[in-house]
């Protein structure tokens, strides 16, 4: 992946940290999937930004950990979220798949990713997904 285009300078529109959106965004998510979220004790954001989404699954879930690969954004990650009820992995998708064994009941966000990574990573993503665990992926 382009580490420099992803920097914290040049995306301020994703930097948004009231958490106003993100618990309506979240709202309409659970509205739209007919399951119960409850069932889930481990929540994953792969490629969380700044956090812009990542207030509300802090709001509505134990355990969340965030998966960041830009530096600059994992830096203002740390400023935002209590270190107590976040994990915060400055690495990619990619390599967390390869170096992580994946609790059962864990769920897996991503929000504005998938557009951004190519063919072949969007299959490696839904791989690790299909084999990885049988939880489900919400973006
Ligand atoms: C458009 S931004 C969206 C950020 C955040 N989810 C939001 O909506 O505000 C895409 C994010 O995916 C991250 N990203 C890009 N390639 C990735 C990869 N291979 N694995 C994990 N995250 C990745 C980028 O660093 C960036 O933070």
């Amino acid at each position: 992946m382009n580490k420099d285009y992803f920097s914290q300078d040049t995306h301020k529109y994703m930097y948004c940290s009231d958490g106003i959106f993100s618990e309506f965004i979240y709202s309409l998510i659970t509205k739209t999937f007919a399951d119960d979220f409850k069932k889930y004790s481990q929540v994953y954001e792969i490629g969380a930004g700044m956090g812009r989404f990542s207030f509300a699954l802090l709001n509505h879930f134990h355990k969340v950990c965030l998966i960041e690969p830009s530096e600059s954004y994992v830096a203002v990650l740390n400023q935002l979220f209590d270190k107590e009820q976040v994990t915060i992995m400055n690495t990619s998708m990619e390599e967390f798949f390869k170096n992580t064994s994946i609790p059962p009941k864990s769920l897996f966000f991503n929000f504005h990713l998938l557009h951004h990574l190519t063919l072949e990573q969007r299959k490696e993503f839904f791989n690790y997904l299909r084999i990885g665990t049988s939880s489900g992926s919400i973006s």
